[in-house]
């Protein structure tokens, strides 16, 4: 298993069927390491992770994910780094390349990382950046083929702010042609280059109306209105009460509707406990394809 990108920094570098066979691969896994015959696929090897802001489930799950593989993982706060002293990116990036396998970084700037892709000679994944989420749309797939058995032809309604997360899932959408509706505020719209790239590939619907988007929908999506990188203390203000997802709200979804949420998420704003916490809610299978869907894409990096 090969995939023709070096690094993954954003979903658009993969064709549909590397997509699809990542997802396939990460269901063995999960599979597999259920029936206790997880096999070290990656001995030997290490990741080292750099975070500029703060996880929970990015980190464990890789650090988890690799010492499953037989590897190891580090990890450094970039505070911690020569980097919080001026020392380049490049010189960071040709450094790490002697010591480990792999790198993943979560940063604020996206350019960052493609600079540190640049100039490493080993894979870069992308922890999250402010513009693309990449990691997490691998295990919404995941999930969504394991609880609906299918992709193609699924309705997935994003509600809320048009974000990194929904900026990765509009790739994941166009490759699996799944269609997809997001409704946003105005001003909140996603990034548009990569509403176009989608439109190319699958029918993409932006709209503000959210009672619009989430009719007939498979899967019901949010995310948090204020994300790491945003600073206005006022943003969320903008999005509430006409962006909740609440029961009322997903009652216009398909009777048998899955609601996702990356996490973390807060209650009572960018959804109602009656709706993550009930039972449409499929949020810590999500969660939990972190570690199956990012062991998956290192092994397919790694091994390259
Ligand atoms: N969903 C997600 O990336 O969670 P963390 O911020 O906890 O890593
Ligand atoms: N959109 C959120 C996702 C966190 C996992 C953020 O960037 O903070």
């Amino acid at each position: 298993m090969k995939l023709k990108t070096k690094n993954l920094l954003t979903l658009g570098e993969l064709s549909q069927k590397e997509f699809s066979q990542l997802i396939d691969y990460s269901i063995k896994l999960k599979k597999e390491l259920k029936k206790g015959q997880n096999k070290p696929l990656l001995k030997n090897k290490t990741l080292t992770m750099i975070f500029q802001k703060p996880s929970t489930r990015t980190r464990v799950s890789f650090e988890i994910g690799m010492f499953q593989l037989g590897g190891g993982a580090i990890n450094l706060s970039s505070n911690d780094m020569q980097l919080s002293r001026g020392e380049s990116v490049e010189d960071t990036a040709k450094t790490l390349s002697r010591y480990t396998d792999c790198i993943m970084a979560r940063v604020y700037d996206h350019k960052l990382l493609e600079n540190l892709a640049e100039h490493s000679s080993i894979p870069v994944i992308n922890g999250l950046s402010d513009a693309f989420h990449p990691c997490q749309i691998l295990a919404d797939f995941m999930t969504i083929k394991e609880k609906k058995k299918r992709l193609k032809g699924l309705k997935l309604a994003w509600v809320g702010d048009g974000n990194n997360v929904c900026n990765s899932m509009i790739y994941g959408c166009a490759l699996s042609q799944m269609t997809m509706s997001i409704a946003t505020p105005k001003g909140f719209e996603p990034n548009s280059k990569v509403v176009k790239e989608g439109k190319s590939a699958t029918q993409i619907e932006l709209t503000s109306d959210p009672q619009k988007a989430i009719k007939n929908a498979d899967i019901v999506v949010t995310d948090t209105f204020s994300s790491i990188h945003n600073t206005d203390p006022k943003r969320t203000k903008k999005f509430l009460p006409k962006y909740q997802v609440n029961s009322k709200l997903m009652k216009l979804a398909k009777k048998d509707a899955i609601f996702m949420h990356c996490l973390p998420a807060k209650r009572g704003s960018e959804v109602t406990s009656s709706v993550i916490d009930g039972p449409q809610s499929v949020v810590w299978d999500e969660a939990e394809n972190r570690l199956h869907s990012q062991k998956a894409l290192l092994v397919f990096l790694i091994n390259a």
